[in-house]
Formats: structure tokens, C-alpha cells, sequence
């Protein structure tokens, strides 16, 4: 039942964001190198361990993974989005990295009860229904496994996000009004509902964290405006608008990003959740 209710979202990431996103891999791994750093510490594969990057993506944080659980170790990385998935394998292959990759998803497949970590970095928001999609995961995980995560705080808390679409408002197409636990970036803004998942879908010791940090949209303001309307919110809503329109959405949120300009990048402030949980004993 899961896997039929996240169609849309296997269309949608391998459809044209899909695309956009995996041609964008490297900037956004630039933009999230602090989040990343803070994810791996509080995650703390170690060596030997098996671990699960569930929304791997363009394979990122799996060669990262790799990495840090040594020869002894081994990582899996799964994704539904075919243009991802490529580019995680060109660069594992480029990389000579030992990691699987599975293109299925993470809420429906018939995971064996081996993996000591399961792992996300913003790859757990898309699931119709969480609860269903967690108990899945938990499958995966070895007695004893735990799972670890980051996932937004609120849109308006991410101004990243939120401050370039705020200042393109008015030159967008009308948008739906959206149920803010739809499957999307932001379905994951409220803490304890995140925690109330965890826990219907049999996880134990709930940890949710807040960190505020920054991302790096890029050298200069240029950068920062094309990265607003590649990945995000706004790039969401300006999807289908013509060239014209885009150009006066440039022009909008050029000044709005420019506050954010460091002499480091441009770097707005971002607002994460750290969530690990552990697999609930049955003697509980
Ligand atoms: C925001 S991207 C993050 C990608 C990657 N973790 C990163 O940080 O670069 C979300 C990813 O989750 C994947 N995804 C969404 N729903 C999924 C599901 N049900 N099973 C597996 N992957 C899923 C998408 O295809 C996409 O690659």
C-alpha cells in the first residue's frame, strides 16, 4: 500500500527535479557541508558496522559512509530516483567505493534484519505514510540497530528557504494551500510529531534535537539566486514559469539574498532536527 501511495513521489523524483537535483549534487553538497559534518558526529558510524542511507541520492553521504566503517565494514545505499541513483554510481565507481545501491523504496522493500545503522541525510520526508515507512525500516536494522537522521525544522525557520520565496510571493503562479504534513521537505517541522512516529512505528529512546546552523548558497549573490531556483520551495513553484518571469524573480530576490553575504558566501541561516531512536527490545 505504501509503495502504491508514494507514486507521486517517484514521479517526481524521476521527473525534471529529480534531474535538477541530481545535476545540482555537487553544489548541494556545498551548501549542506555543515549540516553534513553535524550529521555524521551525531550519527557515529563506526568501523565495521552495516549501515542503510535511506533517500541516498547522489550517493554523498553513502561514499562518506563507506568510508568511516572501514574494509570490515559495508553500506547500501536506496533511493526510487533513477537520475540520482546514476550519479551515486558514476561517483562510487570514480571513487573505486565499494557501495550497494538499490533503486526501491525505502517504505515497501523487504529489507533483511542486517543493517546496524540506518541513515538519512533529508531523505525521510517523503513518505505517505510514516508510520507504515518507519516499521519497514526498523526491519532493516540488526537487534540492537539504531537509526539516525537530520530532517528540516519549520519553512520559516529555514530562511534559506523561506526568505528568497517570501520575496518571489507576489510574481508566483496562486499556490495550493498545503497540508504542512504532506510528504515534502518541511513534513518533518514538528519535533514531536516525529518523535510520535518513531515510537507508533516500534523505535525506542527517541532523540529529537534541534541545531541551528547555516547553508552556503554559493560564492556571490548570482550563485545564491540560481540555487533558490534549482532546489527548494521556490523552485518548486517557478517550475513551469517562462524565462521572462524567472529573470523578474532574479531581480526580486537578488537584494533578499544579499543580506545573507559573509565573506565566506552567501549563508542563511538553516534549522535542522537531529533525530536517532533506537530498534524497541521486545522485552520492553
Ligand atoms: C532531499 S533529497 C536528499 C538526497 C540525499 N540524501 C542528499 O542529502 O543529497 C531526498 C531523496 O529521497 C529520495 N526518496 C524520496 N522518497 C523515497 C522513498 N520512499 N524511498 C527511497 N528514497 C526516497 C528521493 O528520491 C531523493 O533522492
Amino acid at each position: 500500500m505504501s509503495q502504491a501511495s508514494n507514486a507521486q513521489q517517484v514521479e517526481y523524483w524521476n521527473g525534471p527535479a529529480g534531474e535538477r537535483w541530481a545535476a545540482a549534487q555537487d553544489r548541494i553538497d556545498h551548501h549542506l557541508g555543515l549540516i553534513t559534518e553535524v550529521l555524521m558526529a551525531f550519527a557515529a558510524p563506526k568501523p565495521a558496522e552495516r549501515v542503510l542511507d535511506i533517500g541516498c541520492g547522489g550517493g554523498t553521504t553513502a561514499l562518506l559512509l563507506r568510508e568511516r566503517v572501514g574494509p570490515h565494514g559495508a553500506v547500501t545505499g536506496i533511493d526510487i530516483s533513477a537520475p540520482n541513483l546514476a550519479v551515486a554510481q558514476a561517483r562510487a565507481h570514480a571513487a573505486m567505493a565499494d557501495v550497494a545501491f538499490i533503486e526501491g523504496d525505502a517504505s515497501a522493500y523487504e529489507f533483511q534484519p542486517m543493517f546496524n545503522l540506518a541513515f538519512s541525510r533529508f531523505g525521510v520526508m517523503f513518505f505517505a505514510d510514516p508510520v507504515a515507512a518507519f516499521a519497514n525500516i526498523r526491519e532493516a536494522l540488526a537487534p540492537n540497530g539504531r537509526l539516525a537522521f537530520v530532517c528540516w525544522r519549520t519553512f520559516k525557520e529555514n530562511e534559506w528557504a523561506f526568505a528568497p520565496y517570501s520575496g518571489a510571493r507576489d510574481l508566483l503562479p496562486p499556490q495550493e494551500p498545503m497540508d504542512p504534513h504532506a510528504p515534502g521537505p518541511f513534513a518533518f517541522a514538528e519535533g514531536e510529531r516525529v518523535r510520535s512516529i518513531l515510537e507508533q512505528a516500534g523505535f525506542a529512546d527517541v532523540v529529537v534535537k534541534p541545531h541551528d546552523t547555516t547553508v552556503n548558497l554559493g560564492a556571490g549573490v548570482d550563485d545564491a539566486v540560481t540555487e533558490a531556483l534549482t532546489i527548494g520551495p521556490l523552485a518548486r513553484a517557478a517550475a513551469e514559469l517562462d524565462e521572462a518571469a524567472r529573470r523578474k524573480i532574479r531581480e526580486a530576490i537578488s537584494p533578499v539574498l544579499a543580506r545573507y553575504a559573509t565573506p565566506y558566501g552567501i549563508t542563511p541561516p538553516a534549522a535542522i532536527w537531529l533525530i536517532n531512536a533506537k530498534v524497541q527490545q521486545q522485552n520492553q
